[in-house]
């Protein structure tokens, strides 16, 4: 380094920077005397001097931000009520614990489940965020109406444009009338009333699980087709048109990936919300925003200049015949919100859903062979109707239970404590402060639902005094007032499906151990891979050829 000092010092005489320095700061000594180094004539040990002065500056410098960094992690931590609340270190005094491990390590669903059995009911995991584990406060935190807690900030990255948004809205008032003027489209009766479309696109599904996968042979990537499955599912039940997915066998118009893109961002928009003007960014909004935006605005478009020529009832048609009470319409940016939050909020957490099924099953064959038992031993249709199944408890037990063990939304549904604070689990919560709880957390407390409580046991909903603890304090689809408006929705979808495919196919698991949970916000289920074969004596098996089935 001295070497190169050495080499610019002609240089630096040149510049006259001894004259300059006086010129420009003569009062200043410390610079006259470093300037005065630079440029003295006799090179050699002056320019030791320089690099241990320089040496010495940054040490000073480095030890002076260590201990104003230290000073203020101290303070962020301590001048609050939270700073009695334990957890680990840095998670009360930075952000970076929770980026960390929810962002770059992606086990953030396991790993909180670990800090509550660690510390407690209650754990800072941010300096002003707080997770809570006993599942008798999702009775207080996701109360209905003005009980309830609002969302908080977090929910912003949603990307509003102005208009009222379900999923977003924080002011618990609007929430509810904007709610309230739709709400009726998605009760378990509405829901049924959309049964045949449902089927069509189950019908879809299975074929071309046939086609694709049990005719050839060949091992079905069931990550991708189970979300070709729901994303058609929720495009047909909204705009009357599935996308295409289990018909063409590929990723239209690159959805998935879009998708994909978008998830891979939510984290980071979530816990950095810094990072949201990125967002703002064309490469960002020409990956899936953009994306999403155009699969919601071309079917409202088509129906706004065409009208509904299908006639169908879907849920597009509903949310333009919406009225709030005071009877005005919808307007159209809320519709395009609502149509948008559908599209992004059911294909992912029912996919991950029907995915954990088919694994659990795979995992535990007197489960396996119990419920194909009951679907035998009924009387149903092809396909099965919703009223037939009502007689398959076990089946409905393992699509609750599948979703109890795995919950597709691995995020902690963050609150803010409403004025004047709170008080959960012994701590005093200042208002504002983010307040949640993880379905991965609640669902393993063992000290509530005892030992077993990370078993697989479909049984545990067939009683009917345990089913009501778990519908009661169980977080799969939130609960109160901002509860999942999708749930019947998913439930019938998810219902239907696995009836259809235990009834047509055997299936084993291909490479199981390339399985992983990745949390994106959702826990998602990478790498399921399955070998599909026709069910002997299934429906299938007796209605469709083997040869060039119905494609
Ligand atoms: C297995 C499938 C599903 C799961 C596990 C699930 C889970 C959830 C959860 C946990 C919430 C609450 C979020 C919070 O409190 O912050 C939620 C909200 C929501 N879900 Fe779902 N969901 C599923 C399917 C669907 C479907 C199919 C739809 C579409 C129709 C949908 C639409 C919504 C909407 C609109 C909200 C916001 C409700 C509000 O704030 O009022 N979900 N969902």
């Amino acid at each position: 380094m001295s070497k190169v000092f050495r080499s610019i010092e002609p240089v630096l005489r040149g510049l006259h920077l001894e004259a300059l320095a006086q010129k420009m700061v003569p009062e200043n000594t410390t610079a006259k005397y470093l300037i005065a180094l630079l440029t003295t004539h006799s090179a050699g040990f002056q320019w030791d001097h320089i690099f241990s002065l320089i040496a010495g500056l940054l040490g000073v410098l480095f030890v002076y931000m260590v201990v104003k960094l230290g000073l203020h992690l101290q303070k962020t931590r301590n001048d609050t009520p939270l700073k009695d609340v334990p957890g680990p270190w840095l998670a009360s005094c930075s952000p970076l614990y929770r980026f960390w491990y929810a962002v770059v390590k992606g086990n953030f669903h396991n790993d909180l489940t670990n800090l509550h059995r660690k510390y407690g009911n209650v754990v800072r995991i941010a300096p002003n965020e707080v997770s809570i584990w006993d599942p008798l406060v999702t009775r207080e935190i996701y109360a209905h109406g003005d009980k309830g807690y609002p969302k908080c900030d977090m929910y912003d990255i949603a990307l509003p444009n102005g208009y009222f948004n379900l999923a977003v809205e924080r002011d618990i008032q609007t929430h509810a009338e904007g709610r309230r003027a739709i709400a009726k489209d998605y009760s378990m009766t509405a829901t049924l009333t959309a049964e045949a479309h449902f089927d069509n696109v189950i019908g879809d599904f299975i074929l071309a699980l046939d086609r694709n996968f049990a005719q050839s042979g060949r091992v079905c990537d069931f990550t991708t087709w189970s979300e070709y499955f729901t994303y058609d599912m929720i495009t047909d039940l909204v705009f009357g048109e599935a996308y295409g997915f289990c018909r063409t066998g590929i990723d239209v118009d690159g959805s998935l990936k879009d998708l994909r893109q978008m998830l891979l961002l939510s984290p980071f928009l979530s816990y950095l919300p810094w990072i949201w003007p990125i967002t703002q960014n064309r490469w960002v909004k020409e990956t899936g925003m953009n994306h999403y935006a155009r699969v919601c605005h071309t079917p409202i478009l088509k129906r706004l200049n065409h009208g509904n020529v299908s006639g169908r009832l879907d849920l597009l048609d509903g949310l333009l015949k919406s009225r709030y009470r005071d009877g005005h319409a919808l307007p159209m940016g809320e519709i395009v919100n609502h149509a948008y939050i559908f599209i992004l909020a059911a294909p992912d957490t029912a996919s991950v859903a029907l995915r954990a099924l088919l694994i659990n099953l795979v995992r535990n064959r007197d489960v396996y062979n119990a419920v194909m038992d009951e679907l035998t031993g009924l009387k149903l249709s092809n396909p099965a109707t919703w009223k037939e199944l009502a007689d398959a408890p076990l089946l409905h037990a393992i699509v609750k239970e599948t979703l109890r063990l795995h919950p597709p939304a691995g995020f902690n549904l963050p609150r803010a404590v409403p004025a004047g604070g709170r008080t959960i689990c012994g701590y005093y919560l200042p208002e504002g402060t983010t307040v949640g709880m993880s379905a991965w957390c609640v669902h393993a407390n063992e000290n509530f639902w005892g030992k077993d409580t990370l078993e697989f046991k479909p049984e545990r909903w067939l009683d009917p005094e345990s089913a009501f603890k778990l519908d009661r304090y169980g977080l799969n689809f939130g609960q109160g007032a901002r509860a999942c408006l999708g749930k019947n929705i998913a439930m019938v979808q998810l219902v239907k499906v696995a009836a259809q495919i235990l009834l047509n196919f055997e299936f084993e698991l291909v490479d199981e151990h390339k399985i992983r949970g990745l949390f994106l916000l959702l826990v998602v289920l990478d790498g399921v891979k399955v070998s599909f074969k026709r069910r002997v004596g299934g429906p299938l098996d007796d209605t469709v050829e083997m040869e060039g089935a119905k494609f």
